[in-house]
């Protein structure tokens, strides 16, 4: 059975206290009703992940998550942040592939490749993200590209890595613009995502794949999205900055 899941991408939002005030508040609610088989992951910027994992360890399925990592091991990369330096930090998982990173810093899948291969040796957990714009909808090339964003940065990866791998379904046009994605559109391309996996892997791989969507989903839309076969879940942007609206998406699971 694939795992259901919600993570927060907290992006370049609040100060230190903020975070710290945030995470306490999401793992004191938590306390007691997480499963380690439903994790939520909290992803605070780089700078709050020690202070924020020093919070979730103590909460039974609750982890934390950066937001990028470099694919090198370590070296002259000024401000960048390595796969060790966020597991020293406590950090389970990283984000990688967020359109943002893909529009503004010109991530390709080809450096999303590496950074997946890196991040999986040093054994941190990935949410790997894709999703189209929507002139690349609008002219019904979305399969395709959702297709070549997975093929050029996740399928060189054998089976057992593949195992450790979330897929993020985010719509580029339903990110943080209050559209969200019909549930309609969102199981069509989760589906579809899921058939990509049964032809690379083994039908278990894409049966435990947990496919999780991204974009505008609230404490009004996660439950009909999340009620879906193929929706596992969700990864939260601005609604992950409430503990109220957090939570209440946690609990549309
Ligand atoms: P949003 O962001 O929930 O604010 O639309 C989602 C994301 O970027 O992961």
């Amino acid at each position: 059975m694939r795992k259901q899941m919600v993570a927060g991408n907290w992006k370049m939002n609040l100060t230190l206290q903020e975070a710290i005030d945030l995470a306490e508040q999401i793992a004191s609610r938590l306390k007691d009703s997480t499963e380690a088989s439903t994790p939520i992951v909290l992803c605070p910027p780089a700078g709050y992940l020690q202070a924020v994992s020093s919070i979730t360890k103590e909460i039974r399925g609750l982890y934390t998550g950066a937001q990028n990592c470099h694919q090198e091991v370590s070296g002259a990369y000024t401000g960048e942040i390595s796969v060790a330096m966020i597991q020293s930090c406590g950090a389970e998982y990283v984000i990688l592939g967020h359109s943002e990173r893909r529009a503004y810093f010109h991530e390709d899948n080809i450096l999303l490749s590496k950074k997946v291969k890196r991040a999986l040796a040093q054994g941190l957990k990935v949410i790997f993200c894709c999703g189209e714009t929507l002139p690349e909808r609008e002219s019904e090339k979305h399969f395709d590209l959702v297709k070549q964003q997975l093929q050029e940065g996740l399928f060189h990866l054998s089976e057992e890595e593949m195992s450790l791998i979330t897929i993020a379904y985010e719509p580029v046009w339903a990110i943080g613009t209050g559209v969200t994605a019909t549930k309609e559109q969102a199981q069509e391309m989760h589906a579809f995502i899921r058939s990509l996996l049964r032809e690379i892997y083994a039908n278990s791989v894409a049966d435990n794949c947990s496919i999780l969507y991204g974009g505008s989903c609230n404490p009004k839309n996660a439950k009909e999205l999340f009620e879906q076969e193929d929706v596992d879940g969700g990864l939260i942007g601005g609604a992950s900055l409430k503990a109220e609206d957090f939570l209440a998406i946690i609990h549309s699971l």
